[in-house]
């Protein structure tokens, strides 16, 4: 018979339920939850009545919660500031851990964590969900396999989609830096997880560009008002509210649960209460009007310790969200193309192949980042139970958000930054 785990989730938002606890909810012969924390009631009673969970054991206090031990697992999927003070806490309870990412956007708390892990040394999978996306995962596969030659530069392009920036990087959670994480960790430590993952190597120098140039009060049109409801450029400005929430939701067909807009109102989802956090809630102010600091576009070039050379662009200004990544090798191209839904392989001199991207996905997989939420969860029950090792284990994971940090530096000062220095001088001495 097959090991079912228990399951506890602090953080029931977009992420902890919507995402995890739906899909262990449906591996039932694996996952069983227990208990959940969240600081909003309404979202406790709304996942505590779908998971079928005790009142008992649903948590409004982070205190109340981590008082004692309550299951086998932890999903952490609250917001980016309380990752490490919680998942230090669940490491000296003994919890095997699901940690969100990015796991800090500050070293010292990486350093701390990696600290208490080794006191501790219980799993934490941190939710680098892409690596176990089919798409991602065939890339891996083909480039091992030998199907460009060697590796030599890989051409990222992260495109964030104008409406997607508007929503999460101008108006919402991820606006401000101080809050939460800057930009480059927040949406592209994905990306700088993978690039490490295809180069396999770790990273030895890097350089970054970019800023906010947009979405600042000084591109705000002659007489646009404060709030959307309020502004003359409704029909014509791309960012207004009243195109995203309302208009591009009813082109969605009115769905009653659907990314972004249950995160401006609770589902169901109905047009009053969309209308409601529109006209008063922070969705619906000007883009030109907002407390945000992160940037709208950065590039970063990575070198890494084996000469793969990796540049990664990231930009609000595209129409489409979705990745776009080349892979240049010494006898044949590799290109992954969301938009485009393919992966083609293109060997010099040879005969193309391509697959796509939609029938790498298996039916029953095809839940949030390409297959790579499911592939995630499949995996750490694999872990679990002892029977492989995790691709985003903490440890290997921290090097993309040393990456990001260095990027952040390398923005802010100009400058390249070399990493891993201290490591490379202890072996030349
Ligand atoms: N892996 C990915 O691809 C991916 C994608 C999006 C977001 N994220 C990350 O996932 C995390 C959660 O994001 P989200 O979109 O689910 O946010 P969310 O706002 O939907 O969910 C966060 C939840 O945490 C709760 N919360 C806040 N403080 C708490 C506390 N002290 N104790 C208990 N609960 C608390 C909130 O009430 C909310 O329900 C973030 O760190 C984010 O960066 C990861």
């Amino acid at each position: 018979m097959k090991k079912q785990f228990t399951v506890s989730i602090i953080g029931c938002g977009s992420r902890g339920c919507d995402a995890y606890g739906q899909l262990m909810y449906k591996e039932k012969e694996h996952f069983r939850i227990l208990s959940l924390c969240d600081t909003d009631r309404e979202h406790l009673t709304r996942y505590g009545a779908i998971f079928g969970v005790e009142d008992g054991l649903l948590f409004d206090s982070e205190e109340a919660f981590f008082a004692e031990k309550r299951s086998d697992v932890l999903v952490i999927a609250t917001q980016d500031r309380d990752h490490v003070r919680m998942c230090r806490r669940a490491l000296e309870l003994g919890y095997e851990i699901l940690l969100e990412k990015p796991i800090s956007p500050l070293k010292e708390e990486l350093d701390e964590l990696l600290a208490a892990y080794r006191e501790h040394p219980h799993n934490v999978v941190v939710c680098h969900v892409l690596r176990y996306a089919p798409a991602f995962r065939k890339v891996k596969e083909l480039l091992q396999s030998g199907a460009i030659g060697r590796l030599v530069m890989i051409d990222a392009l992260e495109q964030v989609a104008y409406w997607h920036q508007a929503h999460s990087f101008v108006r919402g959670n991820w606006r401000n830096e101080g809050e939460t994480s800057p930009m480059i960790m927040q949406k592209c430590c994905h990306d700088l997880d993978l690039l490490q993952y295809y180069a396999d190597s770790a990273a030895e120098t890097v350089y970054s560009a970019g800023g906010l140039t947009f979405f600042t009060p000084e591109n705000k049109p002659e007489g646009a008002a404060s709030r959307c409801k309020d502004c003359p450029y409704p029909e014509s400005c791309p960012y207004s509210a009243e195109q995203i929430y309302l208009k591009r939701w009813k082109e969605r067909g009115c769905p009653a649960d659907a990314w972004p807009y249950n995160v401006i109102a609770a589902a169901p989802l109905t047009e009053e209460k969309l209308r409601r956090a529109y006209e008063c809630g922070p969705y619906g102010r000007c883009v030109f009007a907002c407390d945000n600091d992160v940037v709208d576009h950065q590039s970063v070039d990575i070198v890494f310790q084996n000469g793969v050379q990796a540049t990664l662009v990231m930009t609000a200004f595209t129409a489409n969200g979705g990745r776009k990544y080349t892979f240049h090798g010494t006898t044949g191209e590799i290109r992954l193309d969301e938009d485009a839904d393919t992966v083609s392989v293109l060997p010099f001199g040879r005969q193309a192949q391509e697959y796509k991207i939609s029938e790498l996905i298996e039916e029953a997989s095809s839940f949030g980042h390409g297959g790579g939420d499911y592939g995630l969860i499949r995996a750490f029950y694999e872990v679990l139970t002892g029977s492989a090792q995790a691709d985003t284990a903490l440890e290997r994971s921290v090097e993309s958000h040393l990456i990001a940090l260095a990027a952040e530096q390398s923005r802010k000062s100009g400058r390249v930054v070399a990493l891993h220095e201290d490591d490379r001088k202890e072996k030349r001495s």
